[in-house]
């Protein structure tokens, strides 16, 4: 049986979760869905990031121990996952003492191999990136990723030996080259590379809240250096060496853009210092933006000042699933192409609803029960062998495997709505409910729901509820989840001879 390990980043415990947190997320849980309906194993890793300063800036601001605020905050998290359906293997929280255990291990071996140094650090330090940049890297004197003013920082700190990491990660990249994706983004990590890399500093003692070093126990690490290991805690790093080689390096991480040089340069070169592979498939994605901009918590709360911008305050994740279903907003995020930027708007959520979920989706199931109920006494008929809806089907289940497996739900997606559309013009094409009962009907019907059969298997990663409930309402016993693709995907799977059963619009039309 196949393996597949993805993971999500682990998300920062100061901000609560909003819709770009969701979006990473249910893309790493659809991809997760879909393989295991391939019948492969699956480890979904998602989690929290709960160190660092500005974790006990935000607790200070709240009157509130740092543990405390984690605690809630990744609660927090919990319950956003919870409420857009992910269904994850493990949940990491980077104070759990599994974690702690496993930074340790892993940065005492790279110290035992002599890639951590003493040193004098000083720079411009941006808090909220939990990041130092040179002069030239501040646009107008300020973070170039928040906008926001950076500080001088000097302190005595233990460096990783980045520096040393250079041609073996310029080796790794030739010999690896689709271990970073995009081509764009595989591109911008080997500039980095190649403009040079310096030793980073790794641990800190102006601060408390951190993994302590163990080798010296005036120093925490800094909160990226632990974080990145989450990846090997979770499966057992320094605890269970054979459940580690059962799952690594064959990682698939999924990450936004502007952690790339954490996960693409930093990373690999911390595995090969600690004597273990670098992770073998880094799919880096762009950003949802509104009004062009990153959509970040802080302009939410600025948008959520001004009335006339009312309508973006509803991307907390559950004030979107509670106004439109869950299924609808998986679905929304889903077909924004995962490996570039896309603008995200309520209108754009409604657009997108009412044109592939009311007027395609939700009106296909709702038209071929109601004519199997008036022309076949609500049994539904086998479909006919030579419809013209087979080929479709054939074509739309192998593109539909094929971008599943390329980490592009959009495509996949696409493609299994052209089987929708198939199947809603060969109903307005022979329109079924003039015709008088008999074979000539039940070909057309029985091959309308066969074609939902097959939307509900390949769409069911994207909308699982929803796709639970297509299969009940066309007679299937169990749920899409239990089949297999892509042996159950093909045509002529549906038997026929079952119950077909009405029921509310599975997504009402929507006026605003
Ligand atoms: N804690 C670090 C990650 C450590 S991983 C070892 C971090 N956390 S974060 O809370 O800031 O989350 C960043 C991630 O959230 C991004 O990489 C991306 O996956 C997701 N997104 C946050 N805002 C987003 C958008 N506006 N659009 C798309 N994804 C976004 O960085």
């Amino acid at each position: 049986m196949g393996r597949f390990f993805i993971t999500t980043p682990i998300y920062y415990v100061n901000d609560a979760p909003h819709v770009g947190h969701a979006y990473t997320t249910v893309n790493a849980d659809a991809i997760a869905r879909w393989h295991r309906l391939c019948g492969e194993e699956v480890f979904f890793l998602t989690g929290t990031d709960e160190h660092g300063a500005k974790v006990a800036e935000s607790a200070a601001e709240h009157d509130m121990a740092p543990l405390a605020w984690a605690d809630r905050t990744s609660a927090r998290f919990k319950a956003a996952w919870s409420g857009l359906d992910i269904a994850y293997d493990d949940f990491i929280r980077t104070t759990e003492p599994r974690h702690h255990r496993a930074v340790q291990s892993f940065l005492q071996r790279v110290y035992d191999n002599g890639y951590i140094e003493k040193g004098l650090y000083q720079g411009l330090y941006c808090v909220r990136c939990e990041d130092y940049y040179t002069e030239e890297q501040l646009i107008g004197g300020n973070c170039p990723v928040h906008g926001t003013p950076v500080s001088f920082m000097e302190e005595e700190n233990y460096f990783f030996r980045l520096d040393a990491f250079a041609d073996r990660l310029l080796e790794w990249y030739e010999e690896h080259p689709e271990a970073v994706r995009p081509a764009t983004k595989r591109n911008e990590a080997l500039g980095f590379i190649k403009g040079g890399l310096q030793r980073i500093s790794i641990t800190r003692t102006s601060m408390h809240w951190g993994v302590p070093v163990p080798w010296d126990d005036a120093h925490v690490f800094y909160v990226w250096y632990d974080a990145l290991i989450n990846y090997a805690t979770a499966i057992g790093y320094g605890s269970d060496e054979e459940r580690f080689a059962r799952w690594w390096p064959s990682v698939h991480h999924l990450l936004g853009k502007e952690i790339l040089r954490f996960h693409c340069v930093w990373w690999p070169a911390m595995c090969m210092a600690a004597g273990i592979e670098p992770p073998a498939n880094l799919f880096v994605h762009g950003w949802l933006l509104f009004g062009g901009e990153k959509l970040s918590k802080t302009m939410l709360q600025r948008l959520a000042r001004s009335a006339e911008e009312l309508a973006i305050t509803d991307v907390a994740p559950d004030v979107l699933t509670d106004d439109f279903g869950v299924d609808a907003i998986r679905y929304h995020l889903l077909r924004a192409p995962l490996g570039s930027d896309s603008e995200f708007s309520y209108d754009g959520i409604v657009a997108r609803y009412n044109a592939d979920l009311a007027n395609n989706l939700g009106n296909l199931v709702a038209r071929v029960a109601t004519v199997v109920g008036s022309k076949c006494g609500g049994i539904g008929p086998a479909p006919d062998p030579r419809s013209p809806l087979a080929a479709i089907a054939d074509e739309v289940r192998v593109e539909a495997a094929a971008a599943w497996a390329r980490f592009a739900p959009h495509d996949a997606l696409g493609a299994t709505w052209r089987l929708i559309g198939g199947a809603n013009s060969l109903l307005e094409s022979s329109e079924p409910w003039k015709m008088e009962p008999g074979p000539e009907v039940d070909a057309v019907l029985g091959s309308a729901l066969e074609a939902l059969r097959i939307v509900a298997l390949l769409a069911s990663p994207a909308m699982p509820a929803t796709c639970a409930e297509i299969w009940r309402r066309i007679g299937m016993a169990g749920t899409p989840e239990d089949r297999r693709v892509p042996d159950d995907a093909r045509w002529g799977g549906y038997p026929g001879g079952l119950a077909v059963s009405k029921g509310d619009p599975l997504f009402p039309r929507r006026r605003d």
